[in-house]
């Protein structure tokens, strides 16, 4: 085993006595298929299911848990069990013993944390129900868990250099390096990962501990919604066993799967039916990115160099080295990429998916808000208890016209959708804390920035809108319905709602009719069909901050402030 602190500078591994020659399997893909084989349908008649065998013994169920209104202070999500944390093994010495977690780096491939309140400027304020209030409905919008490298993602770069090396040349490694001899790519693609299952369901039994007194006015059984993936099924289905206890849970909900597809609209993945989304104003974030990865990797390129010969290491392939990190630990729960990379590497990864997503899907996009304004659609539907009758985005009458699959009577409403959905619903709904610190430059992280996709949409993320009843005031018994949000478990100050700013509240707490009529205000502002449809051209870095095209003079292209 090799010494596990690494010091820059003092480069511990003698580099040329160590070499080892890499095998020629590595780099290659490999993967286990289970079960090892059918089980026959006659032995089944040997394991007869619970209600066959009886002697349950006593089921008396409890009273529901309510504990976002009945604990005085909220839990956190701090921890990641089973996951190995990784280590950070290059940098000085303080950095290499510090408590750093290069995990909080990953961007949307961080496993999701709670948020202090405070990093979104509203220090104090809690997810807690607030002194005096009681909470009468939830809307949640859920991100799908954990999952492999989806198409596109940069792992197999890094595979594929590997093992073209390996079967042509050979190649040869030392030092940090050397457990390439036999490494293989191990990862699937798109689905979810056992950890990501299980955040699901973790997050199904604390919705459930939190939530829980709501089911008790349900007149029909909640209607959870998803898309069509394999990943967001299993989502919605994983949520639903954690919240509902596995003896029940396909008995207790309906799920509307809505179909994500090429030309299909659903809010939930809203840039199908858009196509300004998928061409060439998509890439605006990757263009950015791809500048700042040059930047931030330099150093990592050449360091790493010295420990292998036969692969030249780029940007891309050290980049690919760095997802590798993240993606090996969420379905494999540790990869030895991870020590490879200093604190301050990890960090300008975290930048660089914060400009894929400020650019590609969030306020820096002319397109992002188009692709959340139907999600607007449906929460002033449910809000006011009015069916939509004018589908002009990215709804689908079909499902959202219809009262079976899109009831408006809920007391939670469940929605499963991405990463990117979030970042788009937040630009959307104009909650501008997230963009305070301006457009984001692509040659340095400025001081004080704020668009953390590790805050925003991490894996597993969470959006939470709380309707709640609360006195009007101190001396009054009057009670006034307020709405606010919290996006992982962080509260977000409604500041950039219009009828919202007139009531700035510590709490996050809007009055629900002046919330109301501020999404009203960002439905008509949209131009959904020329946003999404037109035809024109914006170039990287905007000063773009509120997701939409503005015909000139903002389209600078030149760099955004600090
Ligand atoms: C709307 O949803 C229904 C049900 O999934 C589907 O059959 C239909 O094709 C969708 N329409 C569009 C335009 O996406
Ligand atoms: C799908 O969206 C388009 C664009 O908003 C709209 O014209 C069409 O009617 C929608 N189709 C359905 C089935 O909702
Ligand atoms: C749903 O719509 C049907 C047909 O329009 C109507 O008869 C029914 O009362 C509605 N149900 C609810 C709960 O609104
Ligand atoms: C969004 O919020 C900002 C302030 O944070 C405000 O200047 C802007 O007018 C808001 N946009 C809309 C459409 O309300
Ligand atoms: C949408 O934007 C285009 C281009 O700026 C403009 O020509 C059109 O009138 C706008 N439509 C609406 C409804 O504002
Ligand atoms: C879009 O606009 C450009 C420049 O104005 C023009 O050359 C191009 O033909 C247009 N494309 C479409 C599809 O209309």
């Amino acid at each position: 085993m090799l010494a596990r602190v690494l010091i820059l500078g003092a480069l511990p591994f003698a580099v040329a006595s160590e070499w080892q020659k890499g095998s020629s399997f590595a780099g290659s893909t490999s993967t286990a298929a289970f079960p090892p084989a059918p089980t026959n349908p006659a032995d089944a008649a040997y394991f007869p299911d619970a209600s066959q065998v009886g002697y349950a013994g006593p089921t008396p169920t409890g009273d529901e848990p309510e504990v976002i209104a009945t604990a005085p202070v909220a839990a956190q999500k701090t921890d990641t069990y089973p996951l190995t944390q990784p280590q950070v093994l290059f940098g000085t010495k303080e950095e290499v013993s510090s408590s750093f977690n290069p995990m909080r780096y990953w961007a949307n491939l961080s496993p999701w944390f709670s948020v202090d309140s405070a990093a979104n400027g509203l220090p104090g304020a809690s997810p807690q129900v607030p002194n005096g209030c009681e909470i009468t409905q939830v809307h949640m919008v859920q991100r799908h868990g954990a999952r492999y490298p989806a198409s596109g993602d940069p792992p197999s770069t890094f595979a594929t250099a590997l093992n073209e090396a390996a079967s042509s040349t050979g190649f040869s490694v030392s030092g940090p390096l050397e457990f390439l001899n036999d490494w293989t790519y191990k990862l699937g693609a798109e689905l979810l990962t056992p950890f990501g299952r299980q955040q699901l369901f973790d997050l199904g039994v604390s919705f459930r501990i939190k939530y829980g007194g709501l089911l008790k006015n349900f007149k029909s059984y909640p209607v959870f919604r998803t898309t069509s993936e394999a990943r967001m099924v299993d989502s919605a289905v994983s949520f639903a066993a954690g919240f509902f206890g596995l003896q029940d849970y396909q008995s207790s909900y309906e799920l509307s799967i809505e179909i994500e597809e090429s030309n299909f609209n659903s809010t939930l993945a809203p840039w199908n039916n858009c196509a300004n989304a998928n061409g060439p104003l998509f890439n605006l974030g990757y263009t950015a990115s791809d500048q700042w990865n040059a930047i931030y990797l330099k150093d990592a390129v050449k360091r790493l160099q010295q420990y292998i010969k036969g692969v030249e290491l780029t940007t891309d392939v050290v980049y690919a080295m760095q997802n590798l990190c993240a993606f090996e630990t969420v379905a494999l729960g540790y990869s030895d990429f991870c020590g490879l990379f200093t604190e301050e590497e990890w960090k300008g990864f975290e930048y660089s998916i914060d400009l894929i997503f400020w650019y590609s899907d969030g306020p820096g996009n002319p397109v992002t808000a188009a692709q959340g304004i139907g999600y607007v659609q449906e929460l002033v539907a449910r809000l006011t208890n009015t069916p939509i009758t004018k589908f002009d985005t990215n709804t689908n009458s079909t499902l959202d016209g219809n009262n079976v699959t899109f009831p408006l009577n809920q007391p939670i409403y469940f929605d499963f959708t991405h990463d990117t959905v979030i970042a788009a619903y937040a630009t959307a709904m104009n909650f501008t804390s997230f963009a305070a610190g301006g457009p984001l430059p692509a040659t340095h992280i400025p001081a004080g920035h704020t668009y953390l996709t590790q805050h925003i949409a991490p894996f597993a993320a969470n959006m939470i809108g709380q309707v709640l009843e609360c006195p009007e005031s101190s001396k009054s018994s009057k009670k006034v319905s307020y709405m606010r949000w919290l996006l992982n478990d962080g509260v977000v100050p409604l500041t950039g709602i219009s009828h919202c700013a007139e009531h700035p509240n510590k709490d996050g707490l809007c009055p629900l009719d002046s919330f109301i009529a501020g999404m009203q205000d960002l439905i008509a502002a949209e131009n959904w069909s020329f946003d999404c449809n037109g035809n024109y051209t914006v170039g990287v870095p905007n000063n773009i901050v509120d997701g939409k095209y503005h015909p000139q003079p903002t389209q600078s292209g030149k760099n955004g402030k600090d």
